[in-house]
C-alpha cells in the first residue's frame, strides 16, 4: 500500500520497547514522527537513534512524539538500545516498534524490495494530531537522515497551520514567509501587520515577527 500526504495514517496495534501501543490512541493530541530504519545493531541506524534521543526536548517543544520501527523483535531492540545509549551518550526513551513479521512495514510501504525484501528503508511520516500524514520522506539504507531538516519541516508545517502561509526554499524559523496566491492583497493587508513585498503578483513575502 502506498500512502500519500493527506491520507489518514493507518492505525495499528504493536509491541514496542515501552509496551504495547495503539498508534492513534498513543498519539493523542500530539504530532508523531514515525520513522523506520533497516535493522538493529547497524552503524547508521545507531547514530539516527542517538540523534532522535538527543533531540527529545526539541521534539517535546513542538509536541511531537518520536516512534521508531524496524523489523526486529522487542528483545533485540532493547539489547541494541543499550549500545545506542553507550555509544551516543544518550538515554533513549521513545518507543521503538517491533515488527518481525513485517506487518506494519508493509502497511506503511517501508519495504522496498530493490533495497531489501526483509528490512525497512529509512521512511519518515510526520503525522498531525488529526492522524493525517503531512509529510513523507524516504532515504536509502546507506544515507543517515538530516534531523535539522526533520525539525525544520515540522516547524514549517506547524507555522503554516497557525498563520496560513507557505515557506520558501531553505526557509529557517524567523525568515520571511510566503503569502499563498489564494490570499488577496486586501486580505494580506489585514492579516499581516508588517505589510508585504510584492516581487510578482504570485510571489509575495512578509515577516511574521
Ligand atoms: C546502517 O544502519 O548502518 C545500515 C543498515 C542497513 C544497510 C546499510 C547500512
Amino acid at each position: 500500500m502506498s500512502l500519500h500526504i493527506g491520507d489518514t495514517a493507518p492505525n495499528f496495534q504493536a509491541e514496542t520497547t515501552t509496551g504495547p501501543i495503539d498508534l492513534h490512541e498513543w498519539a493523542g493530541d500530539d504530532w508523531v514522527f514515525f520513522f523506520s530504519h533497516p535493522a538493529d545493531f547497524t552503524p547508521v541506524c545507531t547514530t539516527e537513534m542517538g540523534m532522535t534521543a538527543k533531540l527529545a526536548s526539541e521534539f517535546k517543544k513542538r509536541r511531537v512524539k518520536p516512534l521508531g520501527l524496524s523489523t526486529d523483535t522487542v528483545g533485540e531492540h532493547l539489547d541494541w538500545v543499550k549500545d545506542v545509549d553507550e555509544t551516543q551518550g544518550v538515554t533513549l526513551k521513545f518507543p521503538i516498534v517491533a515488527d518481525p513479521d513485517l506487518e506494519i512495514a508493509k502497511l506503511y510501504d517501508m519495504i522496498h524490495p530493490g533495497e531489501s525484501e526483509t528490512a525497512a528503508v529509512r521512511a519518515v511520516f510526520i503525522i498531525d494530531p488529526d492522524n493525517r500524514i503531512r509529510l513523507t520522506m524516504t532515504y536509502p539504507m546507506s544515507v543517515g537522515r538530516n534531523f535539522d531538516e526533520i525539525l525544520r519541516v515540522i516547524d514549517s508545517l506547524q507555522l503554516a497551520d497557525r498563520a496560513q502561509i507557505a515557506t520558501p526554499a531553505n526557509w529557517e524559523p524567523g525568515d520571511d514567509v510566503i503569502i499563498p496566491p489564494s490570499v488577496t492583497d486586501e486580505e494580506a493587508k489585514a492579516r499581516f501587520p508588517h505589510g508585504f513585498k510584492t516581487i510578482k503578483p504570485y510571489l509575495r513575502t512578509t515577516a511574521l515577527d
